[in-house]
C-alpha cells in the first residue's frame, strides 16, 4: 500500500546538516543501496519545506537533473515570483495552507505511489499531524555537534516505531522504522 515516508541522512547526534547549513558532511559516507533504487521508482511524490528546496544553488536545476522526476510540493509561507523551470513529469507546487494540504494534493498525483517527506521542520509536523507510515534514516558515522535537528519540537508526543529493514553499506546503517502509534501527551 502507498505510504508517506521520510528519507533522511543524521549523524549519529541527530542533526541533518552541520554548523555551516551543510549537508556534505553526512553525504560524503552514503552510498545507495539495491533497494535504494526499488524505492526511488516506487515514489510518486515529494513533499519538501522550502529550506531543504532551496538546497539547490539554482532550483531551475531540479526540472533538468534531481534523482526523483516526479511532482515537487514545496511548503512555504511566500512562493517565489518567478516560477522554477518544471517539465513533463517534474512539476513544482507551491503550498502556503499547511502540511495536511501538501500530503493530500501529493497523494493524488502519486497516484498509488508513495510520498517522499524531506527536511526537519516539515518532517516534525508530518509527525504531530500523525500523517507519517514510514522514516528511512541513514546514520552518517559522524558526531556533528551542532546543526538542524531532526526531531525536535515534539515534546508532547510519543511515537512507537518497528524497525521493518536494515542495509549496512560500507559506512553507514540504514533503518526503516515503521510508525506504529502515537500518544498525545498532557502539558502541564
Ligand atoms: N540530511 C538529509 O538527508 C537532508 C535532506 C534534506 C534537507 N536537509 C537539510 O535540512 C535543512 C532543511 O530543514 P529545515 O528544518 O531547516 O527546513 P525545511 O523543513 O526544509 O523547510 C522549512 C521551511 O518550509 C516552510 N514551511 C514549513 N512548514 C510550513 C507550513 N506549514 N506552511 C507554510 N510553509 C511552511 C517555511 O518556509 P518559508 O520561510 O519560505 O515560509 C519553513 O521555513 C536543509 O537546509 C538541509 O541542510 C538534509
Amino acid at each position: 500500500m502507498a505510504k508517506v515516508y521520510f528519507g533522511m541522512i543524521v549523524s549519529l547526534d541527530g542533526f541533518v546538516n552541520d554548523r555551516d547549513g551543510k549537508i556534505g558532511t553526512l553525504y560524503e559516507s552514503y552510498k545507495p543501496h539495491a533497494t535504494t533504487q526499488e524505492a526511488d521508482e516506487n515514489t510518486g511524490a515529494v513533499v519538501m519545506g522550502r529550506n531543504s528546496f532551496e538546497m539547490a544553488e539554482d532550483t531551475d536545476g531540479y526540472a533538468d537533473h534531481y534523482e526523483f522526476q516526479v511532482p515537487l510540493f514545496v511548503l512555504t509561507h511566500n512562493p517565489p515570483v518567478k516560477h522554477p523551470k518544471e517539465n513533463d513529469k517534474l512539476t513544482i507546487t507551491f503550498i502556503t495552507e499547511g502540511i495536511e494540504e501538501a500530503i493530500r494534493q501529493a497523494r493524488i498525483v502519486a497516484n498509488g505511489k508513495d510520498v517522499l517527506v524531506l527536511g526537519a521542520n516539515v518532517c516534525q509536523q508530518l509527525l504531530r499531524a500523525n500523517l507519517a507510515d514510514e522514516l528511512q534514516i541513514a546514520f552518517a558515522p559522524v558526531l556533528l555537534g551542532e546543526g538542524v535537528r531532526f526531531f525536535e519540537h515534539l515534546e508532547e508526543h510519543e511515537i512507537h516505531l518497528e524497525k521493518s529493514r536494515v542495509f549496512e553499506t560500507d559506512k553507514q546503517v540504514e533503518v526503516w522504522y515503521k510508525i506504529l502509534q502515537q500518544k498525545k501527551l498532557a502539558t502541564f
